[in-house]
């Protein structure tokens, strides 16, 4: 890992504690971000997407305790009171979810809501903390926004209304924005113009992206590296390139499989990974995959693999060669 990387991320583990014992939710992750990269973070419902992203932040629930190591600008998020960690996220990092009201509050204008902290915080006056509010609607592109500032959320379509959330993180122009499933909510359409929104973005303010999706479709067009996650474990990271066209993980293999193909050149069924994902509360010994891999050995049934990089980029964890893999 480098010294010029924005965020660094080492084994993060996280717990929850429940009555029927601990969910092993996040178990060892690694990955790191350099300024301006996007990353995308893929696997199937229940993988430990988002509790990576949420302890990232601090923003787990309360029965759920992180551990290792997240250093964003030099610091260790896991180890700052909840004061330090507020500024840094509030000037640094920026967090889009699925649905855009579980971020905006419905009884106030939105004017209110993107001025509020630029008052309270950054020391702006309430009319500079306007016209800053009608630029960042304007970055993402949202029409007559120096009269639709003053709407409130409900005036607003679904598409609209992620555009306002993604306005939100933007205001402090932060170095990083966290997107967990940002068009899972939205119609085909108004997806791909989110994502040529994040695209943008990305090219105009040089903001590294952090995009969760359960589907690799969305990460082919914005991210340059993809971490495919599995019963909270990271089964593989690589260059996009690499991920699609040369997978060397039998769990990225078979997610690749059950991706529709816009060439028409791939199977009309769409292949599932049989089986199902594990249960957190009693994962398997060794490999989590392994009850419903088609590459298992002894060996995959009795210890875990670790995460091995092949160089600065690739990454996986797998007991079996690529050569071997089926
Ligand atoms: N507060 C909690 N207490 C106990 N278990 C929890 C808690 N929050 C999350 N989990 C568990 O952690 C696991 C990982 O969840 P996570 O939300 O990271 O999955 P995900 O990969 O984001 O899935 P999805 O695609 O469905 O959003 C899940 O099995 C979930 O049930
Ligand atoms: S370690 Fe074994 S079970 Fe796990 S993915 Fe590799 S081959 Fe499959
Ligand atoms: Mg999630």
């Amino acid at each position: 890992m480098s010294a010029n990387n924005l965020l660094e991320v080492h084994n993060l583990r996280v717990r929850f504690a429940t009555q029927d014992g601990e969910v092993e939710a996040v178990n060892g992750v690694n990955f790191s971000l350099a300024p301006g990269e996007t990353l995308g973070i893929v696997g199937e419902s229940g993988s430990g997407k988002s509790q990576t992203v949420l302890a990232i932040m601090g923003l787990l629930a309360g029965n759920g305790q992180a551990s290792g190591k997240v250093v964003f600008g030099g610091k260790d998020l896991l180890t700052l009171g909840s004061r330090e960690l507020n500024a840094v996220r509030g000037a640094n990092i920026g967090m889009i979810f699925q649905d855009p009201m579980t971020s905006l509050n419905p009884f106030l204008r939105i004017s209110t809501q993107l001025t509020e902290s630029l008052v309270a915080h950054r020391g702006m006056s309430k009319k500079e903390a306007l016209a800053r509010a009608v630029e960042v609607l304007d970055a993402v592109h949202i029409p007559d926004a120096k009269n639709r500032v003053h709407y409130y959320p409900h005036e607003f379509s679904g598409g609209m209304r992620q555009r306002v959330m993604i306005a939100m993180a933007l205001l402090c122009k932060p170095q990083l924005i966290i997107a967990d499933e940002p068009t899972t909510a939205l119609d085909v359409t108004v997806q791909a113009q989110i994502l040529a929104l994040l695209d943008e973005l990305k090219r105009d303010f040089g903001v590294a992206i952090i995009l969760i999706t359960h589907d690799l479709g969305v990460v082919a067009g914005l991210c340059e590296k993809v971490m495919v996650m599995y019963g909270g474990q990271v089964m593989e990271c690589a260059p996009l390139d690499d991920i699609f066209a040369h997978p060397r993980h039998p769990y990225t293999r078979g997610l690749l499989r059950s991706v529709p193909r816009l060439d028409g050149a791939g199977e009309t069924r769409l292949a599932t990974i049989p089986g199902n994902p594990p249960d957190l509360l009693h994962l398997p010994v060794g490999c989590p995959f392994s009850p419903r891999c088609p590459d298992v050995r002894d060996l995959c049934r009795s210890d875990r693999p670790l995460l091995r990089y092949q160089d600065a980029d690739s990454a996986r964890a797998c007991h079996v060669p690529v050569e071997e893999l089926t």
